[in-house]
C-alpha cells in the first residue's frame, strides 16, 4: 500500500486530500493521501525521513512555504523545477527524491480543456510576479506564446522573471497595464488584487483581442471580481479551480500508477467544500 502526503504550513486549507481521496476511491486503490503540517524548521528532517524510508511515504506534494526548499533538498529535480527553483511534487526512485513542478502543466491543461485553441495567441499578459506567476509564465512560454508581458506592482520582481525566462518575457510596472493589454489574447491574474474586500480597482479588458481569454488562478470565489468584469465586457473567462485539479494528475500517477481524469463530479466536490 502506497502512502502519499501533502506538506505545508499552514495545511488546513489544502484541498489536495479531497482530490486524491476521490481518485483513490474511484480506482479502488488501497493507498492513502494525508495532510502533514510541517514547519519550515522541521521540513529538512521531513525530507530526510522521506528519503530514508522511516516516514513510510512514497512521495507527495509540498505547498506554501516549502516549494523552494523541496527543490533545493531533492536529489533529482527535473528541468522544469530547476528553472523555476521550486517543486510541488516529489517521489522516490532508487532511494533518491525526484522532484518536479506541476503547477504550470495544470494551468495549461485547464486552458486546453476550457478554452480550446487558446494557444493560437501570440501575446499574453500575466499580472503578478510571484511563485504562481513563475509557473504560469514558464508553461505558456513552453507552449509557444511569443510575447509575454509580466506586469507587477514591484517592477524588480517582474524583471527577475524576464531574466529567468528569456526573450519572450517582458517586465512592466502597473502603469503600463492598459498599453500591454492592447490586442493581447490571454490575460492571467496571479495576484490577490481586489480580493481582500477593498473596492477592486477594476481592469478594463476592452483593449484586448475580441476572442481573448481571461483567467484567474484564484478560485475562491470561483468567479472573482476580475472575471466578472471580463465576462460583463464580453470576454471568455476560465476560473482557477481547474488548475488546482489538473496539477494533481501527474503526482497521483507517480504514486499510485494510474492516470486520473478531472471530471465534473470532482469539481463539484471541491466547490461544495468551499
Ligand atoms: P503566489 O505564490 O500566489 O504567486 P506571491 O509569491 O506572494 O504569491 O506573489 C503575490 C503576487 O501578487 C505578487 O506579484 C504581488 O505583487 P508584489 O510583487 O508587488 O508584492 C501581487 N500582489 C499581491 N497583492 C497585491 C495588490 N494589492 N496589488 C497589486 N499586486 C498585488
Amino acid at each position: 500500500v502506497n502512502h502519499a502526503f501533502v506538506a505545508g504550513y499552514p495545511i488546513k486549507h489544502s484541498r489536495s486530500p479531497l482530490i486524491h481521496g476521490y481518485w483513490l476511491k474511484q480506482f479502488k486503490i488501497a493507498g492513502t493521501y494525508r495532510a502533514y503540517e510541517v514547519t519550515p524548521e522541521a521540513f529538512p528532517n521531513f525530507m530526510r525521513e522521506l528519503k530514508d524510508g522511516t516516514a513510510g511515504l512514497c512521495g507527495g506534494n509540498v505547498t506554501i512555504p516549502h516549494k523552494e526548499a523541496a527543490f533545493r533538498l531533492s536529489d533529482r529535480p527535473d528541468e522544469l523545477s530547476a528553472e523555476l527553483g521550486a517543486a510541488n511534487t516529489l517521489w522516490l526512485e532508487d532511494g533518491a527524491i525526484c522532484a518536479t513542478n506541476t503547477d504550470g502543466r495544470g494551468f495549461v491543461a485547464n486552458l486546453d480543456e476550457r478554452a480550446a485553441g487558446w494557444d493560437r495567441i501570440s501575446t499574453a499578459v500575466v499580472l503578478g510576479a510571484g511563485g504562481a506567476s513563475r509557473a504560469v509564465t514558464q508553461a505558456i512560454r513552453d507552449r509557444g506564446v511569443k510575447t509575454i508581458h509580466v506586469v507587477n506592482r514591484t517592477i524588480e520582481k517582474a524583471r527577475e522573471l524576464a531574466d529567468r525566462f528569456g526573450t519572450p518575457v517582458h517586465a512592466h510596472p502597473m502603469t503600463a497595464l492598459a498599453e500591454v493589454m492592447s490586442g493581447a489574447g490571454l490575460f492571467v491574474n496571479t495576484t490577490s488584487l481586489g480580493m481582500d474586500g477593498e473596492t477592486a480597482p477594476m481592469i478594463d479588458f476592452s483593449p484586448m483581442a475580441r476572442e481573448a481569454v481571461v483567467t484567474d488562478i484564484v478560485y475562491v470565489p470561483l468567479k472573482t471580481p476580475l472575471l466578472a468584469q471580463a465576462e460583463a465586457q464580453g470576454f471568455r473567462i476560465v476560473d482557477g479551480l481547474g488548475m488546482l485539479l489538473h496539477q494533481a494528475v501527474p503526482g497521483f500517477e507517480k504514486w499510485f500508477g494510474r492516470r486520473p481524469v478531472v471530471d465534473e463530479t470532482l469539481r463539484q466536490i471541491i466547490i461544495r467544500d468551499m
